[in-house]
């Protein structure tokens, strides 16, 4: 596996690559099976894959979780050799943001950032999307893969390409969870023991959302439900949302020609889980 660390190398190895297919993988490190099952597809349908890391200051709201998030550099790079990634990309801060700056076009995402995660961390869609069309016009990836447990995430990146009239397939990738339904991130090795016995209660509240949706329940009951008893299991709950997959809407009432979707976030003593479940398959 390469290891490129400043522009220049990444120049010298992205530039004789002409007609490849290159497949994509934007993380923040501190890798898990999640970001291997995106790295194992963007292998599988490219002649080349490569991913970043690059823990992005401009996407946290709060200092202190900027500080905290967890690198592991070494063995992520042995991570990536162990699904044989072709390159890393592992620049420094100022490469990415350049002291005279760089252009980024306006874009118009708001009815898909005020919702949901950007409602309650202000400017993070913001940092996300200056990072993720930074990269891609460095790396000029044919696939980009995003995971699915970021649901609002890959929509705006779905729509930001759209706007731009990429050539550039976003590829989304289901959601890896742990034997027992916690979805995978890498914040879940700040978890306590305890903390990490109660977290896959979120999966089995989703669960539980999609049979009541199943069973033609109203959203605002099912929501009070989910709510209810995510806070007797002990999380502090951001939000939990039944929204339209394409809107991110709200939706109002029991409808089979909308593609629900239940998103939440909830914390667990000073760890912010997220997920989500489609409810409508
Ligand atoms: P990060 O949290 O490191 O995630 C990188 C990618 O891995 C994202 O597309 C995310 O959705 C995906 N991913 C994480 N956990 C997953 C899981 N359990 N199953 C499937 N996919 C999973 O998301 C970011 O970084 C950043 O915001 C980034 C896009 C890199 C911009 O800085």
């Amino acid at each position: 596996m390469e290891i490129l660390q400043t522009l220049a190398e990444l120049n010298q190895w992205r530039r004789p690559i002409k007609i490849k297919s290159i497949g994509f993988v934007p993380t923040m490190g501190a890798l898990h099976d999640g970001h291997l099952s995106l790295m194992r597809a963007a292998k599988k349908q490219n002649d080349l894959s490569i991913c970043s890391i690059f823990v992005n200051p401009t996407q946290f709201n709060e200092a202190s979780d900027l500080e905290k998030y967890p690198r592991t550099v070494e063995a992520d790079i042995a991570l990536l050799e162990s699904v044989a990634t072709d390159a890393v990309f592992i620049p420094k801060a100022a490469e990415i943001y350049p002291e005279d700056g760089f252009d980024i076009p306006v874009f118009q995402l708001d009815h898909l950032t005020n919702t949901l995660e950007g409602a309650h961390r202000p400017g993070h869609f913001e940092g996300v999307v200056q990072v993720v069309y930074r990269l891609l016009d460095l790396v000029s990836p044919h696939r980009l893969y995003m995971g699915l447990k970021d649901f609002q995430q890959q929509a705006i990146i779905a729509e930001m390409l759209r706007q731009m009239r990429s050539n550039i397939s976003l590829v989304p990738c289901p959601i890896q969870r742990a034997a027992d339904g916690l979805a995978m991130s890498s914040r879940n090795r700040r978890l306590s023991t305890e903390e990490r016995r109660i977290a896959p209660d979120i999966y089995q509240v989703l669960k539980k959302t999609k049979a009541e949706w199943q069973a033609a329940k109203s959203p605002s009951e099912i929501q009070a439900n989910a709510i209810n008893q995510l806070e007797l299991a002990g999380f502090e709950v951001d939000y939990f949302e039944i929204v339209d997959a394409k809107t991110l809407a709200t939706v109002p009432m029991f409808d089979t020609s909308v593609q629900a979707i239940a998103c939440v976030a909830a914390w667990l003593g000073a760890i912010r889980l997220i997920d989500n479940m489609k409810l409508s398959e």
